[in-house]
């Protein structure tokens, strides 16, 4: 397996980082697709619910190298790594500190399998101070996304890592809308990094996947629950996934440019009320993200003008398909209010600003300018 070499440029660490020996000369990892190990005389106990067989390592190692954490476990979805990471570190008495505006999906799990185990959950503003301040005597861990999905609202990371860590509170951030290419959480503090790797980490919409980085010994816990829960992810999907990590950075470049195009040009749209960017200037998020992101990445939130609707505009879209999941090299759409955020308590979703005139951009890899055509005529008036 290739050294981690932390010198290595993103770049470089997302084509090389973890690749296995090929013993027949080929450049790319070998797939090992057993799900039978000899064990006799070997090292350790392979088992692919063990999540320690050869392509499970070997992406694990990489995406590892990506976040510069001390070690990455692999997961059948994002959903079932966020799931193994909370049942791992938290008790019974324990209370999550949870940003508002999360995936709808993760809120979901939130309020209704936590409680069951005696989690209590405490809900705050995707904000570092309002986070902070929403901590108790029982906090164990604040839980967060920045950007949010779907709203790309931006949290100081060095802020809330710093302040939860003097009081022993974990930190457990949802990169998958920035990637490891634009924003390293672990290097601003943070304790447990997770990704939905179905997203920008899969990056060709056919695969599902998780991801978990941490240091060795928060690993421990998550890994040991993570035998037992067996979400593990399949040996194909590992080395699917492992080969499309190769061109995440050239491919989360691209978006960005694209999604900074993009916005700007949405922004002087007169049947475009509203913007969520936080490349643009004023975006509130902006001088924290231009702080602690590389760039801005690939989402965007638009809120449409009566009297078209966001269904309107989906319906007319020839180019940028209507679709569930983001981060994909084609660029799809969604009303959150349908899709993400469909399970999430009305009022919440409101007070979100959730609604059938909110749409979310995943911005892909194709020339801008077919992007805006397609745009421009589904936007039209008539
Ligand atoms: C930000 C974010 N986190 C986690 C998830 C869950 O990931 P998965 O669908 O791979 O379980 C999603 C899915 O949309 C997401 O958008």
């Amino acid at each position: 397996m290739a050294d981690n070499n932390k010198s290595f440029g993103s770049s470089t660490q997302a084509v090389h980082a973890g690749t296995l020996r090929n013993p027949a000369g080929g450049v790319n990892s070998p797939l090992y697709a057993d799900s039978a190990y000899h064990y006799l005389d070997a090292e350790q106990v392979r088992y692919p619910r063990y999540t320690n067989t050869p392509n499970q390592q070997a992406v694990a190692a990489k995406i590892a190298a990506l976040e510069q954490a001390e070690q990455g476990l692999m997961f059948a979805s994002g959903l079932a790594a966020v799931h193994t990471v909370l049942q791992a570190h938290l008790q019974p008495g324990d209370e999550l500190v949870v940003a508002e505006g999360i995936y709808g999906g993760s809120d979901d799990l939130f309020a209704t399998c936590m409680p069951r185990l005696g989690i209590s959950i405490t809900r705050a503003a995707a904000d570092a101070d309002a986070l902070l301040a929403a901590c108790g005597e029982h906090s164990k861990a604040i839980y967060l996304e920045s950007p949010t999905n779907p709203r790309l609202r931006i949290i100081d990371l060095h802020k809330i890592c710093q302040q939860a860590n003097q009081r022993g509170v974990l930190v457990i951030i949802d990169n998958t809308f920035a990637t490891p290419i634009l924003q390293n959480p672990i290097k601003l503090g943070a304790d447990i990094v997770i990704h939905s790797a179905t997203k920008y980490l899969g990056g060709h919409s056919d695969l599902i996947a998780g991801a978990v980085v941490c240091s060795a010994a928060l690993m421990q816990p998550i890994r040991a629950l993570a035998v037992r829960m067996g979400a593990s992810m399949n040996a194909q999907t590992a080395c699917l996934l492992e080969r499309s990590l190769k061109t995440l950075a050239v491919r989360v470049h691209q978006q960005c440019a694209n999604a900074r195009r993009l916005a700007v040009w949405l922004q002087q749209q007169d049947q475009i009320e509203a913007v969520d960017y936080p490349g643009l200037p004023e975006h509130p998020g902006h001088q924290i993200a231009s702080q602690q992101m590389l760039d801005f990445g690939g989402m965007l939130g638009l809120r449409v003008r009566a009297p078209l609707t966001a269904e309107l505009v989906e319906r007319r879209l020839q180019l940028i398909s209507s679709a569930v999941s983001l981060g994909g090299v084609e660029s799809t759409i969604c009303q959150p209010l349908l899709t993400s955020h469909a399970r999430v308590a009305a009022q919440r979703r409101e007070a979100e600003g959730v609604d059938a005139y909110l749409l979310r951009l995943s911005v892909g890899i194709e020339d801008v300018e077919d992007l805006i055509a397609d745009l421009a005529q589904a936007l039209r008036s008539t």
